[in-house]
């Protein structure tokens, strides 16, 4: 089961690729959270996409085609994946198609959560994650219950201002990413701005269908 969970930064890629790795046992791979780990362990690469991400930007394509062919060429992802918010760009999409058509291998596919620009901004800025379990909880929508208080972290780019930043990337440079995925014949476009629940139920119904 190779899939792809598409969307505006907060349409809720993250909290439903948990309940994708719970039902198929494959792995989740995030750029996103590959590269807040290389920024966490200091390396080259994280302190130089670092710069982008705190301006809302995207990271250069040739850093991250290159994180994806690494992660995509390890043994766990031989039995399927899901991709988290890569790709982000045409020359990112292109890529990833050139590669999994090299290992042989195809998209079943794209779920795209589609959520109102306005919602966004709600949801970004009340996130928080638990740094002892990774699980992503909302202050309103999903408040924690059995965490402790300084267990949770916000995110560095999770601020009003930075948002606006990431939602114009995705409006110029991801969005028209949706026409081809169409063209390729493998999208699915759900309601994002549903429960938690209700969205993950239409996703499983899409990807059985
Ligand atoms: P990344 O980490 O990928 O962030 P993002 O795409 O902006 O997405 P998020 O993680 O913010 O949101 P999400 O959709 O996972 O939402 P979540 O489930 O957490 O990227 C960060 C940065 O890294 C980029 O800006 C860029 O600089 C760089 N980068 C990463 N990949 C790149 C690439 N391929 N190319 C170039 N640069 C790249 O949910 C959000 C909140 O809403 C949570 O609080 C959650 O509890 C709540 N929520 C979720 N679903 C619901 C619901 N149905 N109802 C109510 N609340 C909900």
């Amino acid at each position: 089961m190779n899939l792809m969970l598409f969307g505006a930064p907060g349409a809720g890629k993250g909290t439903q690729a948990k309940f994708l790795i719970e039902k198929y046992d494959i792995p989740q791979i995030s750029t996103g959270d590959i590269l807040r780990a290389a920024i966490a362990d200091k390396t080259e690469m994280g302190m130089e996409a670092k710069k982008f991400m705190d301006e809302g930007q995207l990271v250069p394509d040739s850093t991250i085609i290159g994180i994806i062919k690494d992660r995509l060429a390890e043994d766990d992802c031989k039995k399927g994946f899901i991709l988290d918010g890569f790709p982000r760009t045409l020359p990112q999409a292109e890529a990833l198609n050139a590669l999994m058509n090299d290992m042989g291998i195809s998209l079943d596919k794209v779920i795209s959560l589609n959520v109102p620009d306005e919602l966004i901004v709600e949801r970004i800025t009340g996130r928080r994650t638990s740094k002892v379990t990774g699980k992503i909880y909302h202050m309103k929508f999903n408040p924690p219950t059995d965490e402790k208080e300084e267990d949770l972290i916000q995110r560095a780019d999770d601020t009003e201002e930075t948002v606006t930043k990431r939602l114009s990337a995705y409006h110029d440079q991801t969005a028209p990413l949706i026409d081809f995925y169409t063209n390729m014949g493998v999208i699915v476009e759900l309601d994002g701005t549903k429960d938690v629940s209700e969205v993950t139920a239409d996703m499983f119904t899409a990807i059985e269908k």
